[in-house]
């Protein structure tokens, strides 16, 4: 018995945001933004699309793809570093969202690897009892934690989330095989949410309210192919599986040339690896899941195709996820 995606979902704010409008707002071109990281566009919040906003869109497609009511889930897990409080959880306001009353809800942060991380959770409760149905969203609105003064941050992320059901499957052979998941916090500094002042020096509490992301852009690229791709091959060689029997890659959307990269280094065939970061941008936790989506939705995942993800973000946290769909 392991664990299935029943279903999936996602959802991107009405508003795109091209390089051309970004060239208006800092010192950057079109051109330096698509032969750097391959972004033509991204999608960024408006009024009233918060981080809950777009889970919940999200979350009603996988649940509606997946045939299950709201109120039959049992656990929503939200992985976001950007919801617009950091207490009730986005997981808690999605939860009430959706109607989902018998569900208890937590959010968590591992920046873009929050839905694998998610993907194992449920994998594990799943497995510990299979009755348990489980939604499991990655939702991020980083418009509202950049500097959008700082040309080498503001370029590369957008907005929006995705989602899956997750239940339990009856069959020995398809659902959940296995995942490799890394952390090393010693190189937090290489990519990190800023926070203003302390609000309070005596206790080091600091103001939230100009929150953003500093980044190293070069050393975190070195890391996140070298990281992605030893997480890749430890995860296919603990299970015996070879590259060439991956039917597709769904890796996070962190920018087209790390994905380029990454293919070489692993010898993928390009046809074999799911990209959307032109149109989409980095959304952190919810590409993999958007991507997913999409790939679902477009019909380029059949019964029994091996998947596998990969993915890199701050903390450092890293992995790697294999799935028989
Ligand atoms: N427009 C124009 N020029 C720019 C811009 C911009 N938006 N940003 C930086 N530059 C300039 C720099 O100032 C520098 O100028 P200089 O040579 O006069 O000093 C020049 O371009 C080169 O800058 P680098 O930072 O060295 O450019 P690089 O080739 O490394 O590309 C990039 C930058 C795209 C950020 C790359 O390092 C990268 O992809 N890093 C990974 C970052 C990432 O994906 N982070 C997301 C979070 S983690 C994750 O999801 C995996």
């Amino acid at each position: 018995m392991s664990s299935l995606i029943m279903g999936t979902g996602s959802c991107l704010p009405t508003k795109a945001l091209t390089n051309l409008d970004l060239e208006k707002i800092v010192d950057t071109s079109d051109e330096w933004i698509r032969t750097r990281t391959g972004i033509k566009k991204r999608h960024i919040s408006s009024s009233g699309e918060y981080t809950y906003y777009l889970a919940s869109r999200a979350a009603e497609q996988a649940l509606e793809m997946a045939e299950v009511a709201a109120d039959e889930i049992d656990l929503i897990v939200v992985a976001t570093i950007s919801s617009h409080m950091l207490m009730p959880s986005c997981a808690c306001f999605v939860q009430q969202e959706i109607g989902a009353k018998n569900a208890f809800a937590w959010d968590l942060n591992a920046a873009c690897s929050g839905f694998l991380y998610s993907l194992d959770l449920a994998d594990k409760y799943i497995r510990a009892d299979k009755n348990n149905k489980i939604l499991i969203i990655g939702a991020e609105t980083l418009s509202s934690r950049l500097n959008w003064e700082d040309r080498n941050t503001c370029i590369l992320f957008g907005d929006g989330a995705g989602a899956a059901v997750v239940g339990h499957s009856d069959s020995n052979d398809r659902g959940v095989i296995g995942s490799e998941l890394c952390s090393d916090g010693s190189l937090w500094n290489l990519l990190y949410m800023h926070t203003a002042e302390s609000c309070n020096p005596e206790i080091n509490v600091p103001d939230w309210s100009g929150a953003h992301i500093v980044m190293e852009g070069r050393e975190v690229f070195k890391y996140a192919v070298k990281a992605m791709e030893d997480a890749v091959r430890v995860l296919l060689d603990k299970h015996g599986i070879a590259m060439e029997a991956v039917n597709l890659v769904v890796p996070h959307q962190a920018n087209v040339r790390i994905l380029n990269k990454l293919v070489e280094r692993l010898e993928l065939p390009s046809d074999k690896v799911f990209i959307n970061a032109p149109q989409y941008g980095n959304t952190s936790a919810a590409s993999i899941p958007i991507a997913l989506d999409e790939a679902n939705r477009k019909g380029k995942i059949k019964e029994n195709d091996l998947i596998l993800f990969c993915s890199f973000g701050g903390g450092f946290t890293w992995g790697a996820s294999l799935l028989k769909w």
